[in-house]
């Protein structure tokens, strides 16, 4: 059983302006999709510290997935890339890769996502794109390696069943 942390990242979603669809999304495929378990689930304004420091203290609750979603594209306040940096010892760019290559193939758009992904001791962090399009199109691509990641990150990879896709 793997724990997991949604973090909408949004300037308008935290100051109530504006409904976040995006993480009750990603919390529902998680549970429709996988056996693991919604633990932390929150909406935080586009500045780094802010961003940071959740990320930071949902890493030492001892969470194994944190996925985000918004704040990856240009604007001037877009920085949740720069505060996963902040707060991750090793990259996996394979998996931005990944999700960068195949968003390419839905939408040209995909080349604007500067999200980047990486691992906190036991955690793996991963940067979505915003909007809820994105965010299926993301999911269907990074949900079937995730048991085989996350095992391997809590040290118990190796038997058939983690190479099993959800
Ligand atoms: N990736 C996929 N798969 N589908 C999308 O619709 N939208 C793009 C991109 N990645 C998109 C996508 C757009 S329009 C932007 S601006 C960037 O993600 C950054 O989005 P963000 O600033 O909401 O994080």
């Amino acid at each position: 059983m793997f724990l997991v942390g949604i973090l909408t990242v949004s300037d308008r979603g935290a100051s109530g302006a504006y409904e976040d669809r995006s993480g009750p999304l990603m919390a529902k495929i998680i549970e429709d999709r996988t056996p693991w378990q919604v633990a932390q689930q929150s909406i935080v304004a586009d500045q780094i510290e802010v961003i940071a420091s959740t990320l930071r203290a949902w890493c030492d609750e001892g969470l194994h997935l944190i996925l985000t979603t918004g704040g990856t594209g240009f604007a001037p306040r877009d920085v949740t890339p720069e505060a996963t940096r902040l707060i991750i010892e090793r990259d996996t760019p394979g998996i931005a890769e990944a999700l960068r290559a195949e968003s390419l193939k839905v939408t040209q758009h995909a080349m604007l996502s500067r999200g980047v992904a990486g691992i906190r001791r036991q955690t793996l962090i991963v940067n979505l794109p915003g909007n809820p399009k994105a965010i299926r199109e993301n999911l269907a691509v990074l949900l079937p390696v995730l048991p085989h990641a996350l095992e391997l990150l809590s040290g118990n990879a190796g038997t058939e069943a983690s190479h099993r896709s959800v």
